[in-house]
């Protein structure tokens, strides 16, 4: 930790947080202590734009009023029974949220690995139930550069070198492809194991990247052909973070396996989900999945007006319109240090030529948010940037300029 950059107020907070907690993060130098909308304030009470949305957990903008409204409101009348007993907003929640993405059933989860791993257990327990596949014979494929969380079946398929070492050994049964490669997966499909296709439409964790465009078209005509499951992993990229309620839908893609997570909390509660087809979400009986607070009666309750707030604020149309913009500011950056803008609607990312005496998109971070402007380093030269969706142009235009600005300044350690 950067303990130098840390004064004051802030010191001991990081420094107790540095004693007793596990150091499993890196985070950049600030103590925050209250959030709204757009805006973080560190508990010195300066004032940051959130360009980070916690990972893309608040695209409604941070303390939304209906969602923290919805949250107080069911907390104080009902907020977990487990699923011993049924509860009187779970079956609304269901009957809702199939409906609003169109699917037959859904999976009620917590966090976006649980729903990832839940996807992949449905994919297996279907390979074997209808597909027909030989007992612990089933394979999942996945892509280079996928992130779906940090369990060991996530791990398992990760190609990140650093996220595995020392954790092993690995789940059996998954297979890695090259992403962005329509022949690897048409080869691989043809194996008469393999069960199901999990894939980021974008990748976000990798660094924001972009498949060629018909990408997720082709995967999904590939996987129907072969009788492969299609699972989305949209844990990220849905929920408007790109511009629409999912991200396969710019290319009119249906999954068979819809994973949501992060965002369908509204920023305030863990909530995640898989939504599918029928004759796969049916192979699971009592029993043989299940979490004590998947579908609790708060989680649905918040679930059901974060994604009324993306609806009723058109919230996708404003990341549309706003990341053209964010793309088109930043692209008059002619700078050596900055070797490509690219995103998809409020998704995006800079990534930057190594630069000076081995900085890096950590610097860049830190000049940022000296700047009041909050945002991550994806590895060691990307820098994602992903505002709440509620983010209007003054507020998008200020970001740019500080981006700007703070590249540019950042040029003088160039030799
Ligand atoms: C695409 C994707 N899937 C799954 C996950 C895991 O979500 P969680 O951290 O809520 O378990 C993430 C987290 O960043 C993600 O980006």
């Amino acid at each position: 930790m950067e303990h130098d950059k840390i004064t004051g107020l802030s010191a001991g907070f990081v420094e107790m947080e540095d004693r007793y907690g596990v150091h499993n993060y890196h985070p950049l130098p600030v103590v925050l202590s209250k959030g709204e909308g757009v805006w973080l304030w560190d508990v010195e009470g300066r004032k940051y734009l959130d360009f980070l949305s916690a990972y893309s957990a608040v695209n409604q903008g941070h303390a939304h009023p209906k969602i923290v409204q919805a949250l107080c409101e069911q907390a104080s009348k009902l907020s977990l029974t487990s699923r011993a007993f049924h509860n009187d907003r779970l079956g609304p929640y269901t009957k809702f949220m199939t409906e609003a993405f169109g699917y037959d059933r859904i999976l009620p989860m917590n966090t976006g690995v649980e729903a990832s791993e839940s996807a992949v257990k449905l994919a297996r327990k279907w390979g074997y139930e209808v597909k027909g596949v030989a007992q612990n014979k089933a394979r999942v494929v996945f892509a280079a550069g996928n992130f779906w969380g940090r369990s060991i079946a996530a791990i398992s398929s990760s190609t990140d070198s650093n996220s595995r070492k020392s954790f092993g050994p690995f789940v059996p049964g998954f297979d890695v492809i090259p992403y962005n490669d329509l022949a690897a997966l048409e080869t691989i499909c043809c194996e008469p194991d393999v069960v199901a296709f999990m894939v980021e439409p974008i990748q976000g964790e990798a660094g924001v990247i972009l498949p060629d465009s018909g990408y997720m078209k082709g995967v999904r005509e590939i996987c129907t052909r072969h009788n492969v499951l299609l699972i989305a992993d949209e844990v990220q990229t849905g929920l408007g973070r790109t511009g629409a309620m999912t991200c396969c839908e710019h290319e009119g893609v249906k999954p068979d396996l819809l994973v949501l997570g992060k965002a369908l909390g509204g920023g305030v509660y863990p909530v995640s989900a898989v939504l599918g087809r029928e004759d796969v979400m049916i192979t699971l009986k009592p029993g043989q999945h299940g979490s004590t607070f998947g579908g609790n009666p708060l989680a649905c309750a918040v679930a059901m007006a974060s994604i009324k707030v993306l609806q009723d604020e058109e919230q996708c149309n404003n990341a549309t319109e706003m990341g053209d913009i964010f793309r088109h500011e930043l692209n008059k950056l002619r700078s050596p240090l900055v070797k490509t803008v690219r995103g998809k609607g409020l998704l995006n990312a800079i990534e930057i030529n190594p630069y000076g005496d081995n900085r890096t998109a950590w610097d860049v971070c830190i000049a940022l948010l000296e700047n009041g402007l909050l945002a991550k380093q994806t590895h060691k030269h990307i820098i994602r940037f992903a505002p709440p969706l509620t983010i209007n142009k003054e507020q998008i235009l200020q970001a740019c300029s500080i981006i700007q600005s703070v590249i540019k300044e950042e040029e003088k350690f160039l030799h």
